[in-house]
């Protein structure tokens, strides 16, 4: 009996033909497995082609659910996004999908596990970290790492052991989607200075040709976690489908992002994430709202390492606990509703409501119904400023313009 491998498999033309290639390179037995998180695919078609292509058995997994209350949401009410624009959707993926190939792997006694990441992406250290994480006695088999194959060469392999090659192997972009979002990269992509071609997007509509007319959006929030839109109470996979559709018809959520990937290299990639950039905004509202400066100071900082974590793969680590921990707390009270105006590529905040708000219409306003005692400010600068009058006067810490005034100059 040979040993046992399970593959992630998309379907596409490399992973089908790592399926041959590590039957014939390693004389295994490969378990096929793909991942349903939402990527727009004939699910029945991969599985069957894995098996017509030469895997020993097949198997599809709907990880949707798991995928967006899970990965998404979390990292959601962490506020996590790389370098200030990605919003991670590849990144949250990759912990899911090893994972799954884990569980799968422990049940069906395979020896190893196998993906098709190049040596050059974040994504293959996001995989085999995961496995070191869960499962270290595994063995991970990375194809596209180790065969050292050009696009050409693996057209060949493929053409070889009549493999299909799809028609869309033509196009010169590498793409992975899920509901969180879409990342696109190679061909033209590869000069920073050339405008993505309008080809790229698929999730979004060009802003120019987005309506004139904005949209509007309420999204409900309960700790943190959106529950509904518009009112109507709903599941967070619905949700986030349905905003994508929405915000992406007006142009929102397209991403261009210079990146630093763990491995050293930088690269261009282009995003499309409608539901993600508006659901980022409207939480971020939300907690400018109901938790208090220092909480969101903190916050702020936090929301940077997590993003660091999630992109380096780090998601199933002790130092993950206790942000995730962290984060939770913070949500207690991140409840209500965020109004969203959509219009020609901008998702804006316009409104916001909750009954945990910290914000107090009796202390801000300056009519009649104002609140606020402003005696109390003068003795309260006093002391405030009291550090500052006694260094000023000690050390004579005067800014220049005044040294002249003082030795009678003129300025
Ligand atoms: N740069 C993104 C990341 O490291 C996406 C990687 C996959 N991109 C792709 N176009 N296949 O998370």
């Amino acid at each position: 009996m040979k040993d046992k491998v399970v593959l992630a498999y998309s379907g596409g033309l490399d992973t089908s033909v790592a399926i041959k290639w590590i039957g014939e390179r390693y004389k295994m037995n490969v378990i096929a497995m793909s991942i349903d998180m939402g990527a727009e695919k004939d699910y029945e078609g991969i599985r069957k082609k894995a098996l017509k292509v030469g895997a020993y058995k097949a198997l599809v997994v709907d990880a949707k659910e798991h995928f967006i209350n899970d990965y998404v949401f979390p990292a959601l009410q962490a506020d996590a996004i790389y370098e200030g624009q990605y919003t991670l959707a590849t990144a949250l993926a990759r912990p899911l999908i090893a994972k799954i190939m884990v569980e799968v792997a422990l049940k069906e006694k395979a020896t190893a596990v196998a993906h098709g990441c190049t040596g050059k992406g974040n994504d293959q250290v996001r995989f085999d970290v995961t496995v070191l994480a869960l499962a270290p006695q595994l063995d991970v088999i990375a194809p596209a790492r180790e065969w050292g194959f050009t696009r050409e060469q693996t057209i060949e392999y493929a053409q070889r052991y009549g493999i299909p090659v799809p028609v869309t192997v033509k196009s010169p972009y590498s793409v992975d989607e899920n509901l969180w979002g879409k990342s696109i990269e190679c061909g033209i992509l590869e000069d920073p200075w050339a405008e993505p071609p309008e080809e790229v997007f698929t999730w979004t509509k060009s802003p120019q040709k987005a309506p004139n007319k904005p949209q509007y959006v309420e999204i409900g929030f309960a700790q943190g976690i959106p529950v509904s839109m518009d009112g109507t109470i709903m599941g967070g996979v619905e949700l986030v489908e349905k905003l994508n559709a929405i915000a992406g018809e007006h142009g929102v959520g397209r991403i261009d992002h210079l990146e630093n990937r763990l491995v050293g290299i930088k690269s261009r990639e282009i995003y499309e994430a409608p539901a993600a950039t508006v659901l980022l905004a409207a939480h971020i509202a939300l907690e400018q709202m109901t938790l208090s400066k220092d909480q969101i100071r903190l916050k702020m900082r936090i929301a940077q390492d997590y993003a660091d974590l999630i992109y380096n793969g780090l998601w199933f680590s002790a130092m993950h606990d206790d942000l995730r921990a962290y984060v939770k707390s913070t949500q207690t009270h991140v409840d209500g509703e965020v109004r969203v105006k959509l219009l020609k590529g901008k998702a804006t905040v316009v409104g916001r409501k909750s009954p945990k708000s910290l914000y107090s219409y009796h202390l801000a306003t300056y009519d009649k119904e104002d609140k606020f005692d402003q005696s109390h400010a003068v003795g309260f600068i006093q002391i405030f400023g009291l550090p500052v009058k006694i260094q000023a006067q000690v050390q004579k810490r005067l800014n220049t313009s005044l040294r002249k005034i003082s030795r009678g100059e003129f300025v």
